[in-house]
């Protein structure tokens, strides 16, 4: 069950991008045809999850710079760091912009004695390496995932952590796909995740395009699933992970995450390495977005508060660590204490296309 959702794709005209402030109702792509369109699809959630952001701004940055009008590589150096700094610019806590732009900048920095032309080509084939090396890691995290889940019953996710928030497959929903590619029977449990409704709009649009079982609750209703028994395991995505196992996730996770303690049902975690942080020792400097305060005060255009009431949105919460059951990674699984864990699986090569 290869989900075939393309969410970020590279093109000779552009970068393509699934509109995801369009789903479920409307199917569109949009071709961003310079990095500042790029960073503007990043910013305004027209691509969203943080896989699919690194993906994306790997590809903005390989857009600049194969469209950059230079004549020397000194001068493409200029404008490479105008680039980078735009698209490190767009959102500020899923951790896989800054690691796929660091990695942009390493190649350009190893590839510097290079003639123009080769310069572009190949930061070019580095962000289409990017995007194969995400579907390939998310593959690798089903097949260290799927074991971990229930043969039979409910799973709760929350947010989008599916083909739509990476280049394909997904990370929490890859981990699912691949359970029921092994033959188990799972019944998806789908928070609507406000204000944005990731899991109403997305979740549940890619689970149904793909037959898989999906139930969407809204995101007050968990605590009852849990007590009823309906909930046999919960997984979900990352946008950052600190070396000591705290996870900044979709605003609402901690919530889940108490909540799963509270009923002894095992939390995961899935996400690819490109998300792991060691360089933040805990949650509690992991930067969190504030969004726009619209989001929570309108729904499709209609207002739903009082006018000038206060409003906070943030977009992420952080999770500490003593909740998490494991971290399902592309190089295996970690399991607390995660300064231990984590750090013991950076040794190990990462999964390559
Ligand atoms: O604000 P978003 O939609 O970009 O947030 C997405 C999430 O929080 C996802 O759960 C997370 O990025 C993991 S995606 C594989």
């Amino acid at each position: 069950m290869q989900s075939v959702i393309k969410t970020v794709e590279w093109t000779d005209e552009g970068v393509v991008f699934i509109d995801q402030t369009k789903l479920p109702t409307e199917e569109l792509y949009v071709t961003c045809r310079t990095y500042e369109e790029v960073a503007v699809a990043i910013k305004d959630m027209i691509v969203r999850g943080a896989p699919a952001i690194g993906v994306a701004a790997a590809m903005g940055i390989a857009l600049g710079v194969r469209d950059a009008k230079v004549s020397t590589v000194t001068e493409l150096r200029q404008v490479f760091g105008a680039i980078c700094r735009t698209m490190g610019e767009t959102r500020p806590t899923a951790v896989n912009l800054f690691w796929a732009i660091r990695r942009m900048q390493r190649k350009f920095e190893d590839l510097s004695n290079m003639p123009l032309a080769v310069l572009k080509t190949e930061m070019v084939l580095e962000a289409k390496r990017i995007h194969l090396e995400d579907i390939a890691a998310n593959q690798a995290m089903g097949r260290f995932g799927a074991v971990l889940m229930p043969s039979e019953g409910g799973v709760l996710t929350h947010c989008n952590a599916g083909a739509l928030a990476t280049a394909g497959y997904g990370t929490a929903l890859g981990v699912i796909r691949a359970a029921v590619e092994s033959g188990k029977n799972i019944h998806v449990f789908a928070d609507e995740t406000r204000p944005f409704l990731q899991g109403s709009r997305l979740t549940a649009w890619e689970l149904m395009k793909d037959g898989i079982d999906t139930t969407v609750i809204s995101d007050n209703m968990a605590g009852a699933m849990m007590a009823q028994g309906k909930i046999k395991a919960v997984v979900v995505g990352a946008d950052r992970i600190a070396a000591n196992g705290d996870v900044a996730n979709k605003i609402g996770t901690y919530t889940v995450a108490v909540l799963a303690k509270e009923h002894g049902i095992p939390f995961y975690v899935a996400a690819p390495w490109s998300t792991i942080d060691l360089e933040t020792a805990d949650g509690s400097q992991i930067p969190i977005e504030q969004r726009n305060p619209r989001e929570v005060t309108h729904m499709a255009g209609k207002q739903l508060t009082p006018d000038n009431v206060h409003i906070e949105n943030p977009a992420f919460d952080v999770t500490p660590s003593r909740y998490v059951t494991g971290i399902i990674t592309d190089r295996g699984v970690a399991k607390a204490p995660y300064n231990e864990s984590l750090r013991k699986l950076a040794q190990i090569e990462t999964v390559s296309a």
